[in-house]
């Protein structure tokens, strides 16, 4: 199943029981989680409804995040991938999940000031005191992942990227190597090749695009894009949610999309989508990517 559950938007336990149970229901085994969603609370009430289940914990992978630091400067946010953190963070979270271990930990995000040795160190006492059972990263580049993955220990199997029909540069910027429209992307090419050849699994946020093709546009190529969704899961006879995801699936990356509704009905509309992808056809994709970007590639 390369559909994962995105527990962000999780806030209140009656809520969350009925989306984790929709997703089970979708097939759906991994879900991913961050210390600072909902300052806390998603995972606290993940933990509440796992304890509804007995039996739940031992069907499903937990992955949690850690390095940002809400406030963390005066006016922002800052990121923090020190070893005292990382080791505190997790600490937390599995308090707050009422988990003796996660399947895996991220680094959010890049924290400019972090040493990879400190970064190394964290994850061996993690791995040895068995807290934590696999490592990855989120919002990373290529370099940087070659450059950690020189020196920790462990494997790094999976970067979690915002990527989709209403986020391609990734896919873009490599398509438009060496055309002026490429400079406008802020991801470098080479991204999803690196990780496939590394064995760094793909994780995508933002794979629904918060809904715009599929009854929330924002832009009028928003609209464009999601009458041809409409007409597609018609054609396709499935959901317009599985035509945006399936969109991405067909990428050759093996690309695991996070997907974020907490609205059971949406979340059962996305369990074929990896069929869907099966069944879209060339032109049906990149149709849908002209409509998205609102012009046609060189
Ligand atoms: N690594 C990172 O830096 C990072 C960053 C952001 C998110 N994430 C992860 O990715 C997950 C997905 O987050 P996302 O924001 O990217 O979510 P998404 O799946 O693209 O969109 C879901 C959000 O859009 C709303 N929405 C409204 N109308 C919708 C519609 N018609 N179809 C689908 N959604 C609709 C949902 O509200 P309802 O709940 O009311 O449906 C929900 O708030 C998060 O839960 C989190 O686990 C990771």
């Amino acid at each position: 199943m390369r559909l994962a559950y995105g527990c962000m938007g999780l806030a209140d336990v009656a809520r969350a029981e009925a989306a984790v149970v929709a997703a089970y229901e979708s097939g759906i085994r991994l879900f991913d989680h961050a210390d600072i969603y909902g300052g806390g609370v998603a995972e606290s009430v993940f933990g509440e409804v796992l304890a509804r289940h007995p039996g739940l914990r031992e069907e499903i992978a937990i992955q949690t995040k850690c390095g940002i630091v809400l406030g963390g400067a005066e006016g922002g946010n800052a990121y923090d991938l020190s070893r005292e953190h990382l080791l505190r963070s997790v600490d937390g979270s599995l308090e707050r999940l009422g988990v003796d271990h996660v399947d895996r930990l991220l680094l959010h995000r890049p924290d400019p000031l972090a040493h990879p040795d400190e970064i190394a160190a964290a994850f061996d006492t993690l791995s040895a005191a068995g807290k934590v059972a696999s490592f990855g990263v989120s919002n990373m580049d290529a370099a940087q992942i070659a450059h950690l993955h020189a020196v920790v220990r462990q494997p790094l199997d999976a970067n979690q990227v915002e990527l989709g029909l209403g986020h391609r540069d990734l896919i873009e910027a490599g398509v438009l190597v060496n055309h002026p429209d490429g400079r406008t992307y802020a991801a470098a090419p080479g991204l999803l090749e690196f990780c496939t050849d590394h064995d760094i699994a793909v994780q995508a946020y933002g794979a629904l695009a918060q809904g715009r093709f599929t009854g929330r546009p924002r832009s009028p190529e928003d609209e464009a894009a999601g009458l041809l969704v409409t007409r597609y899961a018609a054609e396709l006879g499935t959901t317009p949610e599985a035509v945006v995801l399936g969109w991405l699936l067909k990428h050759p990356a093996q690309i695991v999309a996070v997907i974020g509704t907490t609205d059971p009905a949406r979340i059962r509309a996305c369990a074929d989508s990896e069929e869907v992808a099966e069944a879209m056809t060339r032109t049906q994709w990149w149709s849908l990517w002209t409509a998205a970007r609102g012009v046609s590639v060189p």
